[in-house]
């Protein structure tokens, strides 16, 4: 059984990022499943917490799961035409201490997806994350989903109702598995060493 570890970066209770991220969980081939884990417990980052008590144990289970994971599938919202602070943290205490950073991300097969009222679909929110996983060593895969005027399309229960959305999120969690599934070959194993980042 492939295994995706889904992560929305928001905290809302009515989150569109977390509706697209449940509606791709019902869109997971066969053979793969997407588990959703939160960032709500995860504290605000602190070199001098991280000092004195270590790393949160809300943390250091996202990090093993991650690990343990063949995938993560992002749904990250905008905020200013960037990513939200309470994802960014997570992912940068994910990524402490640094010697453990391999073992979370190195070669770490990544989709990014974002949902948002606008226009736009978070395309500057998915920019700005990938000088971050590209410094944190993982395999970014080049695919992406955009859903823009969200607020159209998920229902007051939280499901994501549009089948043309339905549709394009089909099409790319089945293009991102099969990436995933040829990132897990022999000969990718080996390119994911070279994808260390040689600065840290
Ligand atoms: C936003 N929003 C927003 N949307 C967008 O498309 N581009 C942007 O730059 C911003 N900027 C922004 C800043 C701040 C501080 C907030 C709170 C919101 C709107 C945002 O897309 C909207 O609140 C979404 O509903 C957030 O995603 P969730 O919570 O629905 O998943």
């Amino acid at each position: 059984m492939l295994r995706l570890i889904g992560l929305s970066g928001s905290l809302r209770r009515r989150s569109f990022n977390s509706a697209l991220l449940r509606a791709a969980q019902s869109a997971m081939p066969a053979g793969c499943e997407l588990v959703l884990e939160s960032i709500a417990a995860v504290p605000l980052y602190n070199g001098d917490d991280e000092a004195t008590t270590g790393i949160p144990a809300r943390v250091a289970a996202l990090k093993d799961a991650i690990a343990a994971a063949d995938g993560l599938l992002i749904s990250t919202p905008e905020y200013n035409n960037a990513m939200p602070g309470v994802l960014k943290n997570t992912i940068d205490w994910l990524s402490r201490p640094s010697a453990d950073r391999e073992r979370v991300y190195g070669g770490l097969p990544i989709a990014l997806m974002g949902a948002s009222p606008g226009r736009f679909g978070t395309v500057l929110a998915q920019n700005a994350w990938l000088p971050v996983f590209r410094t944190l060593g993982a395999n970014l895969w080049s695919g992406r989903l955009l859903v823009s005027g969200a607020n159209k399309l998920v229902d007051e229960h939280g499901r994501l109702h549009d089948a043309d959305t339905l549709e394009r999120l089909d099409a790319f969690v089945a293009q991102f598995v099969q990436f995933v599934r040829a990132s897990a070959t022999p000969a990718a194993s080996t390119a994911k060493v070279q994808t260390v980042n040689p600065e840290s």
